[in-house]
């Protein structure tokens, strides 16, 4: 029975950042002037008048002190709210590939691998640029790897959705050494305009390499096993989409062509359902709170991270057994778990065991239990 290992990862993180009092500054701004010129409108109650932002709100309800984004000037230009990104010839590598490329390097050095060593490519995200050819195929090509290569969202939950396709696919012997890729560019995704969420989410990639454990180069975690769950919420929804121009009225700029979310409810009903799951999978894998040195959770807001935490382990974690990078890089969808596994996780001892896990859209929860070999 072969094994499979995360024996390399890498993060690419954009040069760009916004603290969090240039975003309300900026959206305050677009608010003052949005108020002025509907100023009739909200009179007559048409409209409704913006409220302003506040860090200490944002930093409170979310963690969140700062992100990167690919696009900084668009998103804090009041006239603009949104990142302005070069456009690109179709002979031109794509931007989600070379972010891809990016991670996908220093996962491969990590691993002690070429590009030509991968036979599986996957490009696990909540977003792509092209309905395709697919990104991972171009990520593919690029790199110069061979196998196979393809695309899949599965939003927040992606990157370990992606692994649990990866190790099965190790597992099954259909590739020998699997790139995972996450380039999140939520950034273009996020409706800046609306304060409720203006806040929550940064851009990153992160890459994971994973092989046959016995095939490890060097330091490496045994993928012990995956557990993916989804049920169907709109909690969490966007509907951009291809069918866009054949509903009359869609072309519009509509609130509801970027993410959506009833944050509060959200709240409510993930936490119980991440907190199940990840019993659910521990119990199944004999594994006890006191058997897990580490916790490398969705990075998508600090109160939910501390209550899952608390459940998880029984008992509040100390910072280090369950690091945060929520606090730096904002919401990063499907990369979040990865950018704090792979920040935090040297320091484990073999034997030592861990658990990713990432929920968000769908719902999707998963989680992937590793030891570090
Ligand atoms: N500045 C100041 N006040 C704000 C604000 C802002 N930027 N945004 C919202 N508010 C106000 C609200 O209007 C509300 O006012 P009211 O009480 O007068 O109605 C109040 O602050 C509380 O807003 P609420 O949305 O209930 O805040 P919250 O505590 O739920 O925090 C989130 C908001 C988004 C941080 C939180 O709900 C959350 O993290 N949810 C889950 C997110 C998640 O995991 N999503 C997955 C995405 S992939």
């Amino acid at each position: 029975m072969i094994t499979p290992a995360i024996t390399g990862t890498g993060v690419f993180t954009p040069r760009e950042t916004i603290t969090n009092d240039e975003l309300v500054e900026a959206f305050n701004a677009y608010a003052e002037k949005f108020n002025i010129e509907n100023a009739e409108a909200i009179e007559a109650g048409e409209l409704e008048a913006k409220s302003p932002s506040s860090t200490e709100f944002i930093l409170s309800a979310s963690g969140i002190e700062q992100r990167y984004v690919m696009d900084k000037s668009g998103v804090l230009d009041p006239e603009v709210m949104h990142p302005v990104l070069r456009p690109r010839a179709d002979e031109e590598p794509g931007l989600m590939a070379e972010m891809a490329l990016s991670a996908a390097r220093d996962a491969l050095v990590q691993a002690g691998r070429t590009a030509k060593d991968v036979d599986l490519v996957i490009c696990a995200a909540s977003n792509h640029e092209r309905a395709y050819p697919a990104i991972a195929i171009e990520i593919q090509e690029l790199l110069g790897a061979g196998g196979f290569a393809f695309d899949m969202n599965v939003a927040c939950s992606s990157a370990t959705f992606g692994i649990q396709a990866a190790a099965d696919m190790i597992r099954a012997g259909s590739a020998k050494c699997a790139l995972i890729v996450n380039p999140e560019i939520c950034s273009a995704h996020l409706e800046w305009r609306d304060r409720d969420c203006h806040f929550i989410f940064g851009d990153v990639c992160t890459a994971a390499v994973i092989e046959p454990a016995e095939a490890a180069q060097g330091a490496h975690f045994l993928i012990r096993s995956t557990r993916c769950a989804t049920q169907f919420s709109n909690n969490i929804r966007n509907n951009n989409g291809f069918l866009r121009r054949t509903r009359p009225g869609q072309m519009e700029d509509r609130r509801d062509m970027q993410f959506m979310q009833e944050g509060r409810k959200v709240f409510k009903e993930v936490l119980p359902l991440v907190s199940r799951h990840i019993a659910d999978h521990m119990a199944e894998e004999g594994v006890a709170a006191d058997d897990l040195r580490r916790l490398w959770l969705h990075q998508a807001n600090k109160s939910m991270n501390d209550f899952i935490g608390r459940k998880v382990l029984g008992r509040v974690p100390a910072p280090e057994e369950q690091p945060n990078i929520l606090q730096d890089y904002a919401n990063t969808s499907s990369a979040g778990s990865i950018i704090a596994f792979s920040k935090y996780s040297d320091d484990l001892k073999p034997g030592d065991t861990g658990l990713i896990c990432s929920f968000g859209a769908g719902y999707s929860v998963g989680s992937v239990l590793v030891e570090r070999g």
